[in-house]
């Protein structure tokens, strides 16, 4: 595919990666993906806003080629990790001219992790800019979106915002722009849940900041743009503003059955008393979705079965996972079953210091559940109706 006009001297030069299905060897990709890569020809001076995964980077050399680039004042890098940066040493191999634009910390990250050499570097403080004859490129310090050195890049005279991570998705998708709002939502959210959740009042405030600029087009480092900057802008509002929802995220596994007829038993429960509830089994659930579900969730209840003493493994990762993503939980609770004997809520409990959250009272079954158990249920199912009730958390 060739390199996209966004405007006049203004292309989208990235990649597309259709194929891949894991991120971080950690996050799953059912969509794929894309590396965006911004080339801006100013009067006097060219720009690259960031480059591509390595895995890609015969993609961007087309584009740059294909284009008649042959030369690079500024690359512009918003962000160090690799699959935006992991391609400005050959960058920087065929334009032996270019600079390399970052934040203070942000040099010292390329430094360490590709070895660009120190005298490559312009830095820039925050709301420094750039000129490129007739363009001017602005830097908006944005820390922790997700790493500590982030920035984003804002073209003045075309209002455009060349938003790093922030505010992106992971699709692979052939549109330049957002065709689809609802697949782009879903994507997005999983994509905020997955990587922005955890430094949520950072979000907040860098949405703040971002408050005083006129934005025609956002431009992310994955996905497709936003020619509708509102679109995305109000999800994440919502996502990183909003009091938490009443909904219950139910994560379990079952291994001969008692825990997983407590499980049902307390999804039917809650659902009588009119409260959402999201079941994941999770020896077949996509993590993603669990991370997307935690965005909007009052209440965590985890299911497990005891298993040499302690949780199932899958459930430890599954709190371990709750714990790093850092929710607007409200509040927790176990579940779960037990042989001879337990320490499954001890060890769950101390799994997730990251959530302030109440803890409401567990309830582990003895063997298969019996009245004692389901009643226990019924009262849990009571209580979280009741929190949530009292909380005014919206359906
Ligand atoms: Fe898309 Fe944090 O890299």
């Amino acid at each position: 595919m060739k390199a996209r006009e966004i405007r006049p001297k203004i292309h989208s030069v990235g990649a597309i990666d259709w194929d891949r299905r894991l991120f971080d060897a950690l996050i799953p990709l059912p969509d794929g993906t894309s590396y965006n890569s911004y080339l801006i020809e100013g009067s006097t001076k060219t720009a690259l806003i960031d480059t591509v995964d390595p895995s890609t980077e015969q993609v961007l050399i087309n584009h740059l080629n294909q284009l008649g680039v042959e030369n690079i004042d500024y690359v512009i890098a918003n962000h160090a990790e690799q699959d935006h940066s992991g391609t400005i040493p050959s960058i920087l191999k065929k334009y032996p001219q270019a600079q390399v634009v970052a934040t203070p910390r942000c040099k010292g990250m390329l430094i360490d992790l590709l070895m660009v050499p120190e005298e490559k570097f312009i830095t820039v403080n925050d709301k420094d800019t750039i000129s490129l004859g007739d363009r001017t490129l602005e830097f908006i310090h944005a820390p922790w979106v997700h790493w500590p050195e982030t920035m984003l890049t804002y073209l003045k005279e075309d209002k455009v915002l060349f938003s790093c991570d922030f505010l992106g998705s992971h699709i692979a998708t052939t549109d330049l722009y957002v065709t689809d709002e609802g697949q782009v939502y879903e994507a997005a959210k999983r994509y905020y849940a997955e990587i922005m959740m955890p430094f949520r009042t950072n979000v907040q405030k860098n949405l703040e900041k971002l408050e005083g600029y006129q934005i025609d087009i956002i431009a992310p480092s994955h996905g497709p743009l936003y020619d509708k900057p509102e679109f995305i802008l109000k999800a994440y509002r919502s996502w990183a503003f909003d009091e938490p929802r009443n909904i219950v995220v139910l994560p379990y596994i079952s291994m001969h059955g008692s825990t997983q007829k407590m499980v049902e038993y307390l999804v039917a429960a809650l659902a009588e008393r009119n409260v959402t509830v999201k079941q994941f089994n999770l020896s077949v659930a996509d993590v993603g979705k669990l991370a997307m579900a935690l965005v909007d969730a009052a209440t965590l209840v985890i299911g497990t079965p005891t298993v040499l003493v302690g949780p199932h493994p899958n459930v430890a990762y599954a709190a371990l996972l709750a714990n790093a993503l850092k929710p607007k939980l409200q509040f927790v609770s176990i579940i779960g079953s037990y042989g001879w004997g337990s320490k499954a809520v001890e060890q769950l409990s101390g799994m997730i210091p990251n959530l302030k959250v109440e803890v409401l009272g567990p309830v582990l079954s003895k063997g298969f559940p019996k009245e004692a158990d389901f009643k226990a249920l019924d009262n849990l199912a009571d209580t979280i109706a009741q929190r949530h009730r009292t909380h005014g958390f919206a359906q």
